[in-house]
């Protein structure tokens, strides 16, 4: 386990200690670029069994920014925070809508800070420059990398009062 997995289990473990007095339930949705994501989030939230689940939390790994951005919108004051995943560029966009859910669209990545979204940047250039060879997805080793993230608050109603963003700048080896 290296240091940015170190850290990214602190902070989850942080997370649950926290948590584990209250009902909250997370969810992790995928982008299908149609509706679908939409209407399944509505209706895993309006399943009767989820009634007293006061903190709900929306990890949507979407294709596009503007299904999470949709989605954000739809989801407002009826889940505590919903941030994206996919674009592994963290966005300038959190801030806490309008009902009260924390959004944003992309939390960032958590992996090579001088790469190209993660991969060994010589590797991510060579494809661009000699689209002809076999594309590669080599993963640096060593050097800086980056935990990003988000720091949410939520009160006791399931209010989202604070969404902050989080960036870690470490070193490997
Ligand atoms: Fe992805």
């Amino acid at each position: 386990m290296n240091k940015t997995m170190k850290i990214s289990l602190a902070v989850l473990l942080l997370g649950l200690m926290f948590f584990s007095t209250v009902s909250f339930a997370i969810l992790n949705s995928v982008s299908a670029l149609t509706i679908d994501s939409v209407t399944i989030a509505d209706e895993i939230l309006n399943m009767p069994e989820h009634k007293d689940i006061k903190i709900a939390l929306l990890d949507f790994h979407g294709e596009t920014t503007s299904e999470r951005i949709a989605m954000g919108w739809h989801l407002d004051g009826r889940i505590s925070a919903a941030w994206g995943t996919h674009t592994h560029v963290q966005t300038n966009d959190a801030r806490i809508l309008p009902e009260g859910t924390g959004y944003i669209t992309d939390i960032g990545m958590c992996g090579d800070r001088n790469g190209v979204i993660g991969v060994k940047r010589e590797t991510i250039l060579n494809n661009f420059l000699h689209p002809e060879h076999t594309r590669a997805h080599d993963f640096a080793e060593d050097g800086e990398v980056i935990l990003s993230g988000i720091v949410v608050d939520v009160d006791d109603a399931g209010q989202c009062t604070s969404i902050e963003t989080l960036n870690i700048i470490s070193k490997i080896r």
